[in-house]
This record gives structure tokens, sequence and C-alpha cells, in this order.
């Protein structure tokens, strides 16, 4: 380790709440698909710091426009009107088909923000419904509600008691959905591609069941797309290629590319169920990060982003399909478009530091699957540099090394 690797350690030990288990590498700069740590070794980045740094790294559009903003006006509150929010709401009104948005910082808050407005649904219509349908291996936030709707015992257990009135069902088992929901539901709560999960898209007869349970009890579907939204999967969100139609969607990672923001964005039907007062947040939607994501928004329609997604994807796939016929410790590759797993038959957690040895960021995810969610911008040149290092780093832990 070298000096500065020794500080920074030293420092965060002594002053930052230990509850990030870090890989030994202090990341200084960037550059498009490029980080750079404090000895400048470079690092092709597969991960976007976990499916948020949309346009890579030191995007110069991005850059200019925060800047800009920076200089213009950062943070006004939600007591007065600014420019940009209703810009950025009917942006993504037109991506998303849901035509209101509220403006959030991270993914939980979104996931909060719609089951709040889940709930007050129902209390409107004067006949309040309390539970929630989950899915088992889903992740949807660490605060307590978006925790209460997240499977994995292991961040539940030490907070509990969570939200009493939540079931959860098998992934993908249409039946055991339709058994589950009543008309006690308010809402139905899925990723239509879980991530933390282990990059598993819901199939067609799940999401079909998903849409006759709705339409049979008259329960919401809240389909969480904070980390599947906003092109990476080669569509505006995946929802539309399952051919669903959520009434509450939750945003966010991508959507500033790296300065925080999120949303839950709404159906008219739910829209006018709410009420004055009803959700706040100070920073919401404030100018900076408004402006972050119009630019964002800008790329990913009219720089032709998401067109780009659709023609790197199939080549994403092609390679880790010729990775996964060379490496036996590969079992099985799932994805689409810019966001993929690779299920191993063992633990894939050595899996990241040979990659950091070869000069790859990738992440292991669901205990045995190595997550792959590039920057959007990414090449093909780019991918095939990436991916060999990642065969490398593959090879590197099956021969033991
Ligand atoms: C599907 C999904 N929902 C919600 C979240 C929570 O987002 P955040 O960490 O921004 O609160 C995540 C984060 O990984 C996620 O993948």
């Amino acid at each position: 380790m070298t000096v500065v690797m020794d500080n920074v350690v030293a420092r965060e030990t002594r002053h930052v709440l230990q509850t990030y288990r870090r890989q030994p590498v202090t990341l200084v700069r960037g550059q498009g698909v490029r980080l750079y740590d404090a000895d400048g070794r470079e690092y092709y980045d597969l991960l976007s710091g976990i499916g948020v740094a949309a346009l890579g790294h030191a995007h110069p559009a991005l850059a200019r426009a925060i800047a800009d903003q920076a200089q213009t006006l950062i943070h006004t509150s939600n007591l007065f009107y600014h420019p940009l929010q209703g810009e950025l709401a009917e942006r993504l009104a037109a991506l998303s088909g849901l035509p209101r948005a509220f403006f959030c910082n991270s993914g939980a808050e979104a996931v909060e923000a719609c089951l709040k407005f889940a709930r007050r649904y129902w209390f409107t219509k004067g006949e309040p419904r309390r539970e929630f349908i989950a899915l088992d291996e889903s992740f949807h936030g660490r605060t307590f509600g978006a925790l209460s709707v997240t499977s994995d015992e292991h961040y539940r257990g030490p907070f509990e008691p969570l939200l009493p009135s939540v079931k959860f069902v098998a992934t993908n088992d249409p039946a055991a959905l339709a058994a589950a929901v009543s008309t006690s539901t308010a809402a139905i709560i899925a990723e239509p591609v879980l991530g933390e999960g282990g990059i598993r898209p819901l199939t067609p007869a799940f999401a079909a069941a998903i849409t006759a349970a709705c339409a049979k009890t008259g329960a919401l579907f809240i389909a969480d797309e904070v980390q599947s939204g906003l092109g990476r999967t080669g569509h505006g969100f995946y929802f539309q290629a399952l051919g669903l139609a959520p009434h509450l969607v939750a945003v966010g990672k991508a959507l500033g590319s790296g300065v925080p923001i999120g949303a839950a964005l709404v159906s008219q039907q739910v829209a006018d169920a709410i009420s004055f007062g009803d959700h706040g947040s100070t920073y919401g939607g404030n100018l900076l990060a408004c402006r972050a994501a119009l630019c964002v928004m800008t790329e990913l329609v009219e720089g032709g982003l998401i067109g780009h997604i659709n023609r790197v994807g199939p080549h994403v796939e092609q390679r880790l399909k010729a990775i996964a016929a060379k490496h036996a410790i590969v079992k099985e590759i799932r994805g689409a478009g810019l966001m993929w797993g690779l299920e191993l038959s063992r633990d894939a957690a050595p899996i990241v530091p040979a990659g950091l040895g070869h000069g790859v960021i990738v992440n292991r995810t669901a205990e045995r699957v190595v997550r792959l969610l590039p920057p959007l911008v990414i090449t093909e040149t780019e991918i095939d540099e990436a991916l060999g290092r990642l065969d490398a780093a593959l090879g590197a832990v099956e021969a033991g090394e």
C-alpha cells in the first residue's frame, strides 16, 4: 500500500462509521469508462458506482451543466418554484408514460415515496389497505419502509420489527403470486430485473400474473426501476419490455449520473389521491440535481444513448457467452442491454480482487453472481478490452492464483 492509501484508510478507520467493507483501492479520477487510483493505475469500470455513472466519468456536457448550475443557483427548497423540476418531470413522463413525478435524493427514498403513495391511495378511497406483496431475493433499500419489502434476513434481522403487513412470494412463481394477492393488498412491489438478487429478469408469465392479480383485486403495482431503469437494459424501463403497466415507478441511480436524485413516478389515478403536505423533501429535485438529470435525459433520448445500448448490448452478450464457454466456473449468464450477471458455481467474491489486479472493476452480488453495470456510454472496443481483463481474472481464480 502506498502512503496515500495508508493515510486514507487510517483516517477512515478512526472517523468513518464502519458500515462498508471497502476494496483496498483509493480512486481519485475518472475519464469515460476508466477510473484511476492514487498511484495512477487504470481500471476499466464495469460497475459505474453500482449503476450510477450512466454517462461515464468526467462527461464534458454533464460537467459543464453542473458547473454552470452551481454558478447560477443550486438550491431553493420546495417552498418555491424553479424552472427545472417541471421540465424533468415532463421528460420522465414522456419516457415512462406515468404523468407525474415526486423528486427525492436516492433509490430508497423513491421506494419509500411509492409505498406511502400506495397507502395514501387506499386511504383517500376510504377503504384503507395496509398489505404489500414483495418478492424473495428482492432489494429495495435500507430505510425502514424499503427494508420492510426487502427479503434478505441479513439486512432485516438487526432492525426488526419492520412493517408488519408484508408478504413475500417466490420470484417468477405465478401461482404463488396469485395465491398471495387479495383485496387486502395495497400494492405489489417488484424489480422488473432483480439487481442485488443476481440480475434475474421477471419472466413474461410472472409479469402476466402481476397484471392479472392487480386487475382482479385492485392492488396497485410498484415497479422498482432504480437499477434497471433509464436505458440500462436497452429499454426506457424494463417494465415496458415485460408489457407491465405500473401505477408507481421508483427511479434513482443513473438519473443524475452521480449527482444524487431519485423520483417516484405515479399514474394520474394515484396522483389524484395525493394532497398538499402528504410527503416532502428539503433537497428533493433541487436545481443542481435536476440540471444533472436533464443532461442525462438529453443524452439518453436526443443523444441516442438508448439506441447505442441496443447496439452494444448484443455484443456484450456474445462476448459473455464466449467467456462462459471458456470457464467451467461460469454456469449461466443473464441480463439485457448493459445489465448482466454471470452466475458462478462458487462464491464470486474472489473475482472482485482478481478483477482489480487485472485492471477491471466488477462487483459480486447474490453470493455467486458477478455483476456488470458499465457506464451506458461504453463502446465495443472498450467492452472488448474490459471483458478481456475479466476473462483473465476468471482464469486466475479458476487456476487458484
Ligand atoms: C432495485 C433497487 N431499489 C432501491 C435501491 C436503493 O437505492 P439507494 O441505495 O440509492 O437508496 C437499490 C440500490 O441498490 C436498488 O438496486
